[in-house]
């Protein structure tokens, strides 16, 4: 997707520097320091809104916590009416913290501890979404344990997967969900333990999906296997979660996903619910995480050193695959691309050059932009990745060579939240024994 569309559509008023929610991003990286990460609050409100006004009313929205599991992310999204869709203790600790409604709180993703089942039970949370049948009859022995009921889903690797996503979830083994053909042995379980109370259908199969006809039809999937399971077993279906998935455009030739075009199949699906006695009560819920988060963020580094390299130039930038793997390529692209990617104090120069910008970390994988054309960049430039919202800090190894983490912050309408501080050099020592006394070793004497 090219910088000036991108600018255009999500950062309007910038001309010569990239300004975020009012504030130029200089003015951030000055204040806060870089690599840094800058969320600017109005693109994230506009996605909520565009596609919650997309959505059909009945439908509800969840936003997924791995994309971003920022607090202030949280909270936004629940101020707007968003459940949010979990994966692990650590995110239910998340999402209570945050002030999430406990029924608007659903927890789905492989090895759910016994302590992650015990705590999402006692906690009250709307509906765990199972894996599979061991962890079916571990559901039911902790909630028999506890005395309460289990509140359930079962999640469907579906037969055939989504064609169109960047990464497929379902269609072939997978250690998500239970696969649509061996559905009935852990129906079985569900439906036989007074303490497990079935709730639904949950089918996700691929994620960063731009074309609305694949979601449709994964969704008409979910729909059909929802229906058979009510008619074989006679179960009330109530919940059907449809999944993420909703993509964003990173690069080249990709265009954004007609939201528009998605509500409108939804709606016909909503509507063939209602008018079917078998999932008349069931409500449709979507549980995107990229598609709310994703535009609002980017990456913001600054150059530290230029060299050429046999011919080649190399713009080495003080963050890079530690902070933000996905644009280094390394996480789910089989080819590398470019993310989007400027100089950001300026956007107005014509490209004079084709450089790698490449990050901090002794490894030829830490590269954020290959063979791409900018403006001659100088040492102490800043250099920005787009679309860097969801799955980036998060899905990063920020351990690796030790740098520090890179501070967060939220830009909403000129008004600058730090909202994650930067990791200090203390913070590599906080989790070993005694602040950095590590445990004497023995040595075996040699004989
Ligand atoms: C169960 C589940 N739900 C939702 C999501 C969010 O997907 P996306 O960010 O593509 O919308 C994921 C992502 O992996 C997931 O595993």
């Amino acid at each position: 997707m090219s910088i000036a569309t991108l600018v255009e559509r999500l950062f309007p008023g910038s001309r010569r520097e990239l300004i975020t929610g009012g504030v130029p991003v200089s003015d951030l990286a000055g204040r806060f320091g870089t690599p840094l990460f800058a969320y600017d609050a109005g693109v994230a409100d506009a996605r909520w809104a565009r596609l919650r006004a997309a959505v059909p009313a009945e439908c509800a929205i969840a936003y997924s916590v791995k994309a971003n599991p920022n607090p202030a992310i949280l909270r936004r999204f629940i101020a707007r009416g968003a459940g949010l869709e979990i994966a692990s203790a650590g995110e239910l600790q998340l999402a209570l913290r945050a002030g999430c409604p406990r029924d608007a709180v659903l927890f789905a993703g492989p090895a759910k501890t016994d302590a992650a089942i015990e705590a999402a039970l006692q906690e009250r949370i709307g509906e765990i979404h199972l894996e599979s049948v061991g962890e079916a009859r571990r559901a039911d022995a902790i909630a028999r344990r506890l005395g309460v009921t289990a509140p359930v889903a079962i999640r469907v690797n579906p037969a055939e997967d989504a064609q169109g996503g960047a990464m497929r979830m379902g269609g072939r083994s997978a250690p998500f969900g239970v696969d649509e053909e061996a559905l009935q042995d852990v129906i079985a379980v569900v439906l036989s333990r007074p303490s497990v109370d079935f709730r639904g259908i949950h089918l996700f199969s691929g994620t960063q999906i731009l074309d609305y006809t694949v979601l449709l039809r994964q969704y008409r999937k979910a729909l059909a296997i929802a229906r058979s399971v009510a008619a074989r077993y006679g179960v009330v279906v109530r919940t059907l979660d449809v999944g993420g998935g909703l993509g964003i455009p990173y690069f080249d030739g990709e265009t954004e996903l007609d939201v528009e075009r998605l509500g409108k199949g939804l709606e016909e699906l909503v509507g063939r619910c209602q008018q079917d006695p078998l999932l008349a009560s069931a409500r449709i819920m979507l549980e995107p995480g990229r598609y709310l988060i994703g535009e609002a963020g980017l990456y913001v580094t600054r150059v530290i050193d230029i060299k050429v390299s046999r011919g080649k130039k190399f713009v080495i930038v003080d963050g890079g695959m530690n902070h933000h793997l996905a644009a280094s390529g390394n996480l789910g692209q089989v080819i590398k691309r470019n993310f989007p990617v400027a100089l950001v104090e300026r956007l107005d120069e014509a490209p004079k050059e084709t450089v790698d910008v490449v990050g901090p970390l002794c490894t030829p994988l830490d590269v954020l932009a290959r063979d791409v054309r900018l403006p001659s960049a100088k040492i102490g430039d800043l250099f920005a990745v787009f679309q860097s919202g969801a799955y980036a800090r998060t899905a990063s190894p920020l351990g690796f060579l030790s740098h520090a983490s890179p501070a967060e912050v939220m830009v909403d309408d000129r008004t600058v939240t730090l909202i994650r501080r930067r990791g200090t050099h203390a913070d590599l020592f906080h989790d070993l024994p005694d602040t950095g006394e590590l445990p004497a070793v023995t040595t075996p004497r040699a004989s």
